[in-house]
């Protein structure tokens, strides 16, 4: 009997199991897998997973959706958060940021309104017109994620809010509509820098999209600035594009009181927009889309 280790039966001096060993899996999305865990940490999914994902995903853009409808002039940002309970109470799913990491963060989702660049705190300032306002909705359906935010315009806003708020967009769209096979992860803050730049609109480097779906936040990091992330997309992959553009400075700082609200170090517009997207064999699929 001719052990794995043994020379090839061909001639070649290989190893058997180097060279004309038996394949033993029907293609080679596990050994594919296998190595992205190992070299990069990130969690392909299998066809199985991704179906719970998508329905996760489903509902998140439905609850923001819902929430969206709701952010108008007189609202508060506590009376979102309250519809948000009620939502996920409503559809047997758990909202994913309440009591998230440290300090635990408060809210069920993240309200951020015109200078917020995010992790915005629900309260009791009601809306007025002029706002630009981010929120960020993530479910856990059956253990598996879906995260994704919008903007809403309360009533008529400035023409700075509407050109952060419209590049935000098309940023986000440019960079989920290069993802293919072999695109590389860096190609993603191409995109949105090269768009963000054009409109006079500076992009936030201080926070990341992410890989999601079994976690809130898995590998790998999703950079919206020129970056050296070289890893090629393949089938399976679940991230966030969800870049933070601004009107003026690219920085911002987190509030001391909470540990969490990031606000723009100059007190000018950001928005932000977010999509879950899983890479498919011929491109991308939008996961949260209603
Ligand atoms: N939903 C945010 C994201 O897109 C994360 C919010 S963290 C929280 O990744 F704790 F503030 F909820
Ligand atoms: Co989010
Ligand atoms: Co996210």
């Amino acid at each position: 009997m001719i052990s794995r280790n043994d020379p090839c039966w061909c001639g070649s001096q290989k190893k058997w199991k180097k060279c004309h060993f038996p394949k033993t899996t029907p293609d080679d999305f596990s050994s594919i897998s296998k190595s992205y865990l190992k070299k990069y940490g990130i969690i392909l999914k299998t066809p199985s997973q991704i179906e719970k994902i998508r329905k996760a995903c489903k509902l998140a853009a439905s609850i923001c959706k819902t929430l969206c409808e709701a952010a108008k002039e007189g609202v508060t940002t506590k009376q979102i958060d309250q519809m948000s309970i009620d939502l996920h109470k409503k559809a047997n799913a758990i909202p994913a940021p309440y009591h998230y990491g440290t300090p635990p963060f408060p809210g069920t989702v993240c309200t951020s309104v015109n200078d917020v660049i995010c992790h915005g705190i629900p309260n009791d300032t009601p809306l007025k017109k002029g706002d630009i306002i981010n929120i960020d909705v993530t479910s856990i359906l059956d253990g598996y994620y879906g995260d994704t935010s919008k903007m809403v315009c309360v009533g008529l806003v400035s023409e700075e809010a509407t050109r952060v708020v419209e590049t935000s967009y098309i940023c986000m769209m440019n960079a989920i509509e290069r993802c293919k096979p072999g695109v590389l992860l860096s190609e993603i803050g191409d995109a949105i820098e090269e768009h963000a730049h054009k409109n006079n609109c500076s992009v936030v480097n201080q926070f990341v999209g992410h890989g999601v779906g079994v976690k809130f936040h898995e590998p790998p990091q999703v950079l919206f600035t020129k970056n050296n992330m070289k890893i090629p997309l393949v089938p399976g992959m679940t991230i966030t594009i969800e870049p933070m553009i601004n009107i003026g400075s690219q920085k911002g700082y987190i509030e001391e009181e909470n540990g969490w609200v990031a606000r723009t170090i100059d007190h000018k517009l950001s928005s932000q927009w977010e999509h879950t997207i899983l890479i498919t064999e011929n491109g991308y699929e939008i996961l949260t889309q209603v």
